[in-house]
Parts: C-alpha cells; structure tokens; sequence
C-alpha cells in the first residue's frame, strides 16, 4: 500500500526530543492538553532537521541514562544556536546544561518520588542571584513536585540563573531568559506534580509565543479539506472493526466525501453482545453511511472447527477476516482509497518506542500490507484520547467512542480451546454482566479492559438439588495506561459478587466465577 499522509501538521508545532524517557509520550500529550500540536522526534534529530520542521519550541524529555556516562544519549549543540525556546526535562535539563557549560554531579542518594521545592535562587548558586524569574511566575512555594533522578545539575550553566531548589537538587530550575532556555529537574507531565500542567503552559503560551490553536474543532476542519483534496472526487473504502479508531476514522472521511466512501463490516461472530449490530446501527441508520454488511459468523465457525492451538487460531481469523474483505471490495470496484485508523503512537519515530509497543500478534485482524489502494490515514497526528474527543465532535455515541480496546481476533482468544457458538454465546452473555455491573458500580471508565475468558474446562457444582457439571467464568479487568503494562483491577468484592451471582443465575452452562489476579507482566492481558 502506498502511504499517503492526508493531513498536513498545523504550522505551529511543538518537538519533544525523546531521550528513551517512558514519559516522552506524555509530555506530548500534556503539550497537546495545552491546545498546541505536538510531534515526538528522537534525539538523534540534527539542528538541520529540526530547522527544516520550524517548530515554534522545543522540550527535551527525560531519560533513564545517567548524562555522565560514556555513550549517554545527547543532542546535536547546534539546536541550541537555533534561537528555538527550550524547556529540558530531567535528564533533558541536565543535559542542556552539561552541554552549555554547566555542571552535573550525582546528588547523593538521588530523588525519588514527591519533592518539595522552593522558589527563589538557591544559596549556593553561583549566578546572578535576581528574582525568580519567568518560568515558575505566579505559582506558591514552596510546591510539591515529582523527583526521579540520581544526578543533578550542581553548577548552572554561564549565562542561567538558579531559580528554584529542593532538598536533593540545590538546583532544581534553570532559566535563561535572554537565550530563551528553561530546565525544570522535575516531571512537570505527570500529576504528582499539581503545578506541572501551569508550568508546561507558561513555557509554551507565555515564554515561547505559541498560540492555543490545537482544538478538535480545528481539527476536523483541517482533517475533512485535507481529506477531500486528497481523495478528489474518486472513491474511498474503509473496514469498520468495531473499534473507536475505525469508526472515527470513517466518520471523519464520510464528512469529507459522503457517498464517494463506503465501508465494509466483516462481522466474525466473534464481538461482543450487540456489539456487531450497534456497528451497523450506527453507522447505516445514524451516520447515513453506505455500509456493505458481511454476515460471517458461519464462516469463522466452520473455519475455527477443531483448533485449538492460540497461534493457529489467530493466523486462521486473521487470513479469513482479509479473504472475506477482499471479496467485498469487489463490490467497490473502483475504489481507490483504503481508510485506515493508524494513530500517532504508531507513527512515532522515535525507534525504541515503537518496536516496544508493536507485537507482532496485533496486527491479526487488521489488513496486510500489500493491497493494492493509497492510504487515507486521518488520525495518524492523534493520540487516543484526541480520536476519542474528534469522535464525539462527529457525532458517535459514547458506546463506541469510548469502547475498550479489543483484540482483532475477538472473543476468539477469548475461548481456550476450541471456539464453537455455543461457546460464543456463553461468553457473550457473561462479558455483557460483567459490563454491565462495572457500569452500575461507575466503574468502567477506571477501567482499561474488563471482560470474560472460558477457559477449556469443567468443573462440578449444586444448584438447587442437582448437580452440575459447566464451565467456569474467569473474570479479568485490568488498569493500564498503554496496554504495556497492567494491574488486575481492585474492583470491590461486592460488585464482584453481583457478577458471579449473575452469571451463574443468568447463563446457564456457567457454574463457577474465578477473579485474575495475574498483573502484567508477568501474564498477559488476554489469555491467548
Ligand atoms: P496482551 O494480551 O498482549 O495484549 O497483553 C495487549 C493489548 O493488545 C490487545 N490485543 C490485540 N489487539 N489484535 C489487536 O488489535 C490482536 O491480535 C491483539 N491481541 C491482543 C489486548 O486486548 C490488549 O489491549
């Protein structure tokens, strides 16, 4: 597939210089909280690079390394002399200031956690001492911040003041006004720190001229000409999976170009209760979209009769799922266009980033590379929860736009063993309770995925006077920011008891509810 960037990136952008730093992500994020558009560049990125994109500032992430030690990642120096505003975080302060002159020692111990820090030049700072200027205006001291470092910097840079101090970084803030250079040691991204966000947008709004541009409104604008030029009167189809990125992404190509989109739905039998008829409701009836609707459950069933091996069943979903699409194209003859719902975290080039968030399983259920359309990627700039807002603007219920993230292979490595439609069934009915309770008890949105796994057993029990011989339920919900890491959810014992009570009343065939308490690592979120 050719890859066709279809929209262009706002004139005013912000670079986060990723230094391997787990929050490079979400500084970008916090930037774009800010209403100003953010890209993630590494920092290998040469001045001439950066010059060639004219970001309006720059901010320099933190990083696990220690900037004293041989091989420890660092900056082209000519960006300092590029007259771009910059804030260093952490390591990045650090950095910034070992390059420009300063000094950096270990400080003891180190800092870990929260951090009270005073406003004001520190005793000890060997530069002008003067008021504590620009970048910390207007917030109290001493404040709580977020530490987590083992050096600091010990000797500003010639030319910065010290504005700022804790107990294990005497300084803690750097600033050069003139040279438009600010250091924080702290994490201003995260909301331990309670002033990080005002710290973030004083640099950006008021130290570095950038306007609050960045809005969903804006964005769709831009998206839907963007989209209507590029796709210019030809036609354009998207696979709808359920999911919120396919569905915003065809809401946002169905603005630009109406009827010249059409959108495919292979439904697999393998969603979630109601789950594949709210797709066509939504989309058909409410969106006006023109929907070709793949009833193909029979197929995957006979398809899946007799595997049970996790890989094989994955590989056996994901090349009928292209099969059936590939059929249905026929249908849309001329189409020229694939509508595809990549986001920004998938894009960013900050390699390491991205080779640790792919696996290579997830693609299952997605489209392999070498159809013959161009791309039309309209959330390749998004974060998620910026696909989330766009799609709300469009009109989506909440239903969808704030759907879990779900496998591509569906409930199908959901079934240990064999996955049959009764089985299916089963799962469906037990998934919907335990949706439903999390819903009652005001859960759900604490929660990254929440759903049910039948496992391949039997287990024996009584109810009523008889005895029963059915398949137990496990109930798995997990916290996790990124599907990286996880932790089983502590969802309160009696909302897990009206679940089990539920089920077993409910769904006949279920006989026994367990609760995983597995984090990940060391298990995964889905079972297969
Ligand atoms: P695991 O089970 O590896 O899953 O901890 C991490 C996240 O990825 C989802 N997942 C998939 N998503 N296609 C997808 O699009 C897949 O084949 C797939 N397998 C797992 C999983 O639900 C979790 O959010």
């Amino acid at each position: 597939m050719t890859e066709v960037l279809s929209v262009h990136t706002p004139d005013e952008k912000v670079l986060v210089v990723d230094f391997g730093a787990q929050y490079s992500q979400l500084i970008a994020r916090r930037v774009r909280e800010a209403k100003v558009y953010s890209e993630i560049v590494p920092h290998t990125i040469t001045a001439a690079e950066v010059a060639a994109r004219d970001p309006t500032a720059i901010i320099f992430s933190g990083g696990p390394k220690s900037v004293l030690i041989e091989g420890a990642p660092i900056v082209d120096a000519a960006i300092y002399d590029l007259g771009v505003p910059i804030l260093g975080i952490c390591y990045g302060q650090q950095l910034m200031a070992q390059q420009l002159g300063g000094v950096v020692g270990g400080s003891g111990s180190g800092e870990y956690g929260r951090a009270i820090m005073s406003i004001g030049s520190p005793a000890n700072s060997a530069d002008a001492p003067g008021e504590a200027a620009g970048l910390l205006a207007g917030l109290p001291s001493p404040q709580t911040v977020w530490m987590s470092h083992f050096n600091a910097v010990v000797g500003a840079p010639p030319g910065f003041v010290a504005s700022a101090s804790t107990e294990g970084a005497p300084i803690a803030v750097i600033e050069n006004a003139e040279r438009r250079m600010w250091g924080v040691q702290f994490h201003p991204e995260v909301a331990h720190t309670p002033h990080g966000q005002d710290v973030i947008e004083r640099f950006l709004h008021d130290l570095a001229g950038c306007s609050a541009q960045w809005t969903t409104d804006n964005f769709i604008d831009t998206a839907v000409a963007d989209i209507a030029a590029q796709v210019d009167g030809r036609r354009a189809i998207c696979g709808l999976s359920g999911g919120v990125d396919s569905a915003v992404a065809a809401a946002l190509v169905h603005k630009a170009i109406g009827s010249q989109l059409t959108c495919v739905f292979v439904d697999t039998g393998l969603m979630r209760k109601d789950e594949g008829e709210q797709v066509v409701e939504t989309f058909r009836r409410h969106q006006g979209m023109e929907l070709i609707h793949i009833r193909a459950a029979d197929r995957f069933f006979e398809r899946l009769g007799g595997i049970t091996e996790p890989e094989e069943k994955r590989k056996a979903i994901g090349e009928l799922f292209i099969r059936i699409f590939e059929d249905a194209r026929g249908g849309v003859e001329d189409a020229h266009f694939l509508v595809q719902g990549t986001l920004y975290p998938d894009v960013i080039e900050s390699g390491t980033a991205h080779a640790a968030t792919i696996k290579s399983h997830h693609n299952v259920g997605g489209l392999p590379d070498d159809l013959d359309f161009e791309l039309v990627e309209p959330l390749r700039t998004l974060f998620k929860d910026e696909v989330r807002s766009v799609g709300r603007e469009l009109g989506l219920p909440d239903e969808i736009v704030l759907r879990q993230p779900f496998p591509g292979p569906g409930l199908g490595v959901r079934i240990i063993g064999e996955v049959t439609p009764d089985k299916v069934t089963l799962l469906q009915e037990a998934d919907a309770i335990v949706r439903e309770e999390l819903r009652i008890a005001g859960l759900e949105r604490e929660i990254w995925q929440s759903f049910v796994v039948l496992p391949d057993i039997r287990t024996v029990g009584v109810q009523g006077d008889e005895r029963t011989y059915g398949f137990p339920a496990v109930i798995r919900a997990v916290t996790s920011d990124d599907a990286m890491t996880a932790d089983w959810a502590r969802i309160p014992y009696d909302v897990l008891d009206s679940m089990a009570s539920r089920i077993i009343n409910e769904v006949a065939g279920i006989n026994r509810v367990a609760y995983d308490i597995t984090s990940k690592p060391p298990g995964t979120i889905e079972w297969e």
